[in-house]
Parts: C-alpha cells; structure tokens; sequence
C-alpha cells in the first residue's frame, strides 16, 4: 500500500482525532458507582446510564427487534440509519422526522423513499409496555441507526441517552437537506451548520457503501448530464452502460457501492476513485479538492473508515439534540406530540 505524504499526514490527524475523541468520552462518562450523585441538570449532555435504571432492558429491546426486522428484510438496515441522518439533518435528532401530519417532515419530496417507521413505532410499542414514557423515540433512532450499522458488518460504538423528543415538523425545512447532486461547498456548508465538519462528511457519506438510490436521483446524469443529452463522461463505460441497464424506470434502485453493496465496507471509496461513482455528490467528493485526500485515505483503510464512522455517527447523534424538560418531552407515540 502506498500512501501521499499528504495522505500520511491526514491520516495521522485523524488518528489523533480518534484518540482525542476517546479520551474526552471517558472523562465525560460517570462510573457505575458515581450513578447515586449524578443529578442531570437542564441543558445536561447526553450520557451512557440515562436508562439504566428507568428501562434497563431497553437497548437489549430494541436489538432483538432490529434482528427479527432485518432478518425479513435485510434491506432496512440502511434505510434506518438513513431515517436516524434525516431526523438529525432537521431540528436536530429530535425525532421530527417521525410525526405524521399532512405538513410534516415525512411528507416533503425530500422525505420519499424513508423506510423504517414501522420497525419504530413496533419498537416504541414494546418498550412502552415494558417502561411506559421513559423512552424517547429520538434515542430509539439513534440506537436503532447503531444496531442497524452491526447487522451489516459495521462498528459498533456506546449510545449515550437524553435527547427529548421535539414539537415542531416542518415538511419545508426539508428542501435543505442534500439531495445527491448538490456541490461540495453546499454539502460542507450543510454539514458546518449542524456543527458537522469536512470528515463527518465524507465518512457519512461511505454509508452508500450499503445504501441504494432509486434511478430518479440518477436519470439526468446517466441520460442527460448539464442538459446534454448525453451521459456524465466521468463514468466509466461499463459502470455507465450496467447503470443504464438497470435504471429502466425512475423508481428502480440501484445500488450505491455497486461492487459489494451489502458488506461494509471501504469499497464505495475504491468505486469512487474507480469512475463508478452512483450520485452526483458521490463524484463530486473525489474531485474537489478538500475532500479528494479523504477519500483517498478511507479508500486506503477499510480500519480507518470504520473507526472514524462510529466517531462521526456520535458526533451526528449529538445535533442540536434538545435536552431541557421544557424543550422537548417523551412521547408516548412517535408519530404524534403528546396530548
Ligand atoms: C453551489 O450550490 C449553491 C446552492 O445550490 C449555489 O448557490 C452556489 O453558487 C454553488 N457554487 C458553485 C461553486 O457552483
């Protein structure tokens, strides 16, 4: 394996970030024994014990039932980490992304293709039987998004509990959220304002690695890129005519990693670099500059992508999470505010 000296010196930072990271999640966690004086305070960090006592079954409930989903359908696993990103992308990871009414979230173009709100509110269900209003339904997305990551070869990482569930779903303020072939000073802006950096970004991004698109997102370009008439001439020929083959009709999918689309792994990095790119946004990272080394180095260490994306997904899980009592509330059903 050969590495740019830019690329070492990347990968050294991130290694540092790691580190860093590990570091500061131990100082901030309480021990078992310090549990009798720890009194949460409005506006508290999230933290790892929040459960332990009001619902201590309540991570083992909802793996068991992240099992039986997936093993009927093993494509849920990346439609519910998306549905955990999409919530965070909005509002924070409030759980806004779950309430049904005719003007929320779920109903915006954006919102088409989420999967997944059975597999919670048939979460919520059994952890209301079993702790009734303890649960909020923005930790259950998050600690679903990690256990749906282990079913697929992913890392693992610890949860950490608090987030309150929020009032307000707006389908409008989901036309910010990035679509596929949005540019990359958009995509990073978008990450920066959710207190997300260049990283998270492009190891967020490697998620394609087990996600699918539908062709819609692809159509303009494969048949008709910058009105053209023709194809994007970054694709590689055989990926483009395999693309062209496959996307027959709009609402067809096709496979994000196109070479191993249901292992994690590092290859939706390789791909990129190998002209099989599926989105827009997924080429676009390869060729500008601020992300291109990045790319390079997790196309380079299938470790590194995997240590940094457990990292990164804490830091998404941390956005603009409400945690006051008057910011938020648990609520007894997902998909509505609480009486
Ligand atoms: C990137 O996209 C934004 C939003 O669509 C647009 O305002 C901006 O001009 C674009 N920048 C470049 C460099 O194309």
């Amino acid at each position: 394996m050969v590495l740019s000296s830019s690329s070492v010196h990347l990968l050294l930072s991130l290694l540092l970030h790691l580190i860093v990271i590990a570091v500061k999640s131990s100082d901030v966690v309480p021990q078992m024994s310090d549990i009798s004086d720890y009194v949460p305070s409005v506006g508290e960090e999230l933290w790892e014990e929040h459960y332990v006592t009001s619902c201590p079954n309540m991570q083992t409930i909802i793996q068991s039932k992240i099992d039986e989903w997936t093993a009927k359908d093993p494509t849920l696993a990346p439609s519910l980490i998306r549905l955990h990103y999409m919530d965070c992308a909005v509002r924070g990871c409030d759980g806004s992304i779950l309430l049904d009414n005719p003007s929320s979230e779920r109903t915006a173009p954006q919102a088409r293709g989420l999967r997944g709100f059975q597999v919670i509110d048939d979460i919520k269900n059994e952890l209301e039987r079993q702790c009734p209003e303890t649960v909020s339904c923005a930790d259950i997305l998050s600690t679903v998004a990690r256990d749906a990551t282990v079913k697929v070869g992913g890392p693992f990482w610890s949860m950490s509990y608090g987030r309150k569930d929020g009032f307000i779903s707006k389908a409008e303020e989901m036309s910010l959220v990035p679509m596929g072939y949005e540019n990359v000073t958009y995509l990073i802006e978008f990450f920066q304002s959710k207190g997300l950096n260049m990283v998270d970004l492009v190891v967020l991004s490697g998620a394609h690695t087990i996600g699918r698109a539908t062709c819609d997102a692809i159509q303009d370009r494969i048949f008709n890129f910058k009105a053209t008439g023709k194809a994007d001439p970054s694709i590689k020929p055989q990926y483009l005519d395999f693309l062209k083959r496959k996307c027959r009709w709009g609402s067809d999918y096709v496979h994000l990693d196109p070479t191993t689309p249901n292992t994690f792994d590092n290859k939706y990095y390789k791909n990129i670099q190998a002209g099989m790119s599926t989105l827009a946004t997924d080429h676009s990272l390869k060729i500008d500059s601020r992300t291109s080394p990045l790319i390079n180095v997790f196309a380079e260490s299938d470790w590194l992508f995997h240590q940094q994306f457990a990292v990164s997904m804490i830091n998404l899980g941390d956005t603009d999470i409400l945690t006051g009592d008057d910011e938020g509330e648990i609520r007894v059903n997902c998909n509505y505010v609480n009486q």
